[in-house]
C-alpha cells in the first residue's frame, strides 16, 4: 500500500514482464490482459485452439492475489454452475437464496473459457454482472466485487444475441499462431512448459494495489491527445470502422492505462496504439486498424523503421554518386533528393525526445551533409 506513481507503474511493467515470460510471441496478448486489469475492464482473447490463451489468463490470475473464479462454458452450462446453486432448504421456506461461495458472484478476477458458449439462461445475469457489477437474482440484487473478467474463445460471435456480451469486452485481441520464424523458440518454450519447468508463479501484487494503480492511471491527463484522437476516430469512421459512443469514452481509459504503464502522467500520441485493441469488432477490422494506426501514428517503431530505410537509401546513393563522373547531370538530381531527405528526417523527429531516435536522425543528417559536399565537389560549385 501507499505506492508512488513511478513505483506503481514499475510494478505494472513487472506484471507484464512476468506474465509474458514463459510464452513466445504473446506480448500483445499479455499487454491487453495487463491493460484490462489496470483499467478495471474486461478483455477477450480470440484465436484458434492451443495458442496459449488459457495459459496466459491463468498466469495473470496467479500473479495477482485476488479471489479468482474460472469456468469453461458449454452450451449446456447451468446458471447454478457459474452463479452458485439455489439453497433448497431456504427455498422450501419460501426464501430465494443463492449459495455464491467460490462462484462468479464472489470473484474479483474471473476467467470464462469459451465465453461465447454462454446460453440464454445465463446471458442476462452475465451482462449485468459485467456492466453494473450487480447480479439481479430473483427478488434481490447482489453487488459483486468483480474487477476484470477475461474471456477466451475460438471465434468472434456472429449471433445477434451475443452482441451485447461481445460489446462488454472493451479489449479484444486476435491471437495468431506463432509465425514460422519463431518455431524454434516456441518449441523450446513449450518444452519447458510441458516438462513442468515453469512453476506456478507467486502473486506479485494484491487487488488493493491494482486498485491503487487504477486510481493513478485514471489521473493521467488524457486530454493532451484529444485532438489526435478525434482526428484518428474521424479517419477510422471514413474507412468504415465505427466506434460506438460508449466505446469512445472507454477508449480514454485504455489510453490512460497505457500511459500509466509507461510511467507517464500525460498521455502522448503513442498511447493511441490502444485503439488497436479497443476498436475492432468484425474479423476484418483487426488487420484494417493495425494498418491505419501504423500509417497515422508517429510511433517510435515506425520512425525508426523509416529512418533505417532512409539510411539504406543514402548508402546506395553514396555508392552511385561515387561512380558518377564530374558534372554528370544526375548529380543534381541526387542533390535535390538529398535536400528533401534532410527535410523529411527533420520533420520525422521534430517532437521526438527519445535519445536513440534522435541519435539515429543526427547520424543520418551527417551522412546526408557529407554526401551533399561530395556532390558539390563533383559539380565544382
Ligand atoms: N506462444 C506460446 N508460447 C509457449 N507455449 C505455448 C504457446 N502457445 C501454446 N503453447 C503451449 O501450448 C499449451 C496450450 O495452450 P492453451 O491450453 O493455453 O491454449 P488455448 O489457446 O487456451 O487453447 P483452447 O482454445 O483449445 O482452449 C500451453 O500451455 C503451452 O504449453
Ligand atoms: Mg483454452
Amino acid at each position: 500500500m501507499g505506492l508512488g506513481f513511478q513505483e506503481a507503474s514499475g510494478l505494472a511493467r513487472k506484471f507484464l514482464r512476468e506474465l509474458e515470460a514463459p510464452f513466445v510471441g504473446r506480448h500483445e496478448e499479455a499487454l491487453v490482459v495487463v491493460l484490462s486489469i489496470l483499467s478495471g475492464e474486461h478483455a477477450v482473447l480470440i484465436g484458434e485452439p492451443g495458442t496459449a490463451k488459457s495459459a496466459l489468463i491463468r498466469r495473470a490470475a496467479d500473479l495477482i492475489s485476488a479471489r479468482f473464479f474460472k469456468y469453461l462454458l458449454t452450451k449446456y452450462t447451468e446458471p447454478s454452475e457459474v452463479f452458485g446453486p439455489l439453497d433448497i432448504r431456504a427455498l422450501k421456506e419460501g426464501r430465494y437464496v443463492r449459495l455464491t461461495r467460490g462462484k462468479l458472484p464472489e470473484a474479483e478476477i474471473a476467467f470464462l473459457d469459451e465465453v461465447f458458449n454462454a446460453n440464454s439462461a445465463m446471458l442476462n445475469s452475465l451482462l449485468s454482472i459485467m456492466q453494473e457489477r450487480i447480479l439481479y437474482d430473483g427478488y434481490t440484487e447482489i453487488r459483486v466485487p468483480l474487477w476484470s473478467l477475461m474471456g477466451a474463445s475460438n471465434r468472434i460471435p456472429e449471433e445477434p444475441e451475443l452482441e451485447a456480451l461481445y460489446d462488454r469486452f472493451l479489449y479484444r485481441v486476435l491471437v495468431k499462431p506463432v509465425d514460422q520464424d519463431n518455431w524454434d523458440r516456441l518449441l523450446e518454450a513449450a518444452w519447458r512448459i510441458e516438462r513442468g519447468e515453469i512453476p506456478r508463479p507467486e502473486p506479485i501484487m494484491t487487488l488493493d494495489e491494482v486498485k491503487e494503480m487504477y486510481k493513478m492511471a485514471m489521473s493521467v491527463d488524457v486530454m493532451t491527445v484529444k485532438p489526435q484522437l478525434i482526428k484518428l476516430l474521424v479517419t477510422l469512421e471514413e474507412k468504415g470502422l465505427h466506434v460506438t459512443d460508449r466505446r469512445k469514452g472507454k477508449i480514454l481509459k485504455a489510453i490512460a492505462a497505457h500511459a500509466f504503464l509507461h510511467g507517464r502522467r500525460e498521455a502522448e500520441e503513442t498511447d493511441l496504439m490502444v485503439l488497436k485493441y479497443t476498436v475492432p469488432k468484425d474479423p476484418e477490422d483487426f488487420e484494417k486498424i493495425s494498418v491505419i494506426l501504423t500509417e497515422e501514428l508517429k510511433t517510435r517503431e515506425r520512425i525508426i523503421r523509416e529512418l533505417m530505410e532512409i539510411r539504406r537509401n543514402i548508402e546506395n546513393a553514396r555508392e552511385a554518386v561515387n561512380k558518377l563522373q564530374h558534372y554528370d547531370p544526375r548529380l543534381t538530381d541526387y542533390f535535390r533528393n538529398l535536400k528533401m531527405v534532410k527535410n523529411r528526417v527533420t520533420t520525422l523527429v521534430k517532437d521526438v525526445e527519445d535519445p536513440e531516435v534522435v541519435g539515429l536522425a543526427e547520424e543520418i543528417i551527417e551522412m546526408v551533409d557529407l554526401l551533399i559536399e561530395e556532390i558539390m565537389a563533383k559539380l565544382n560549385v
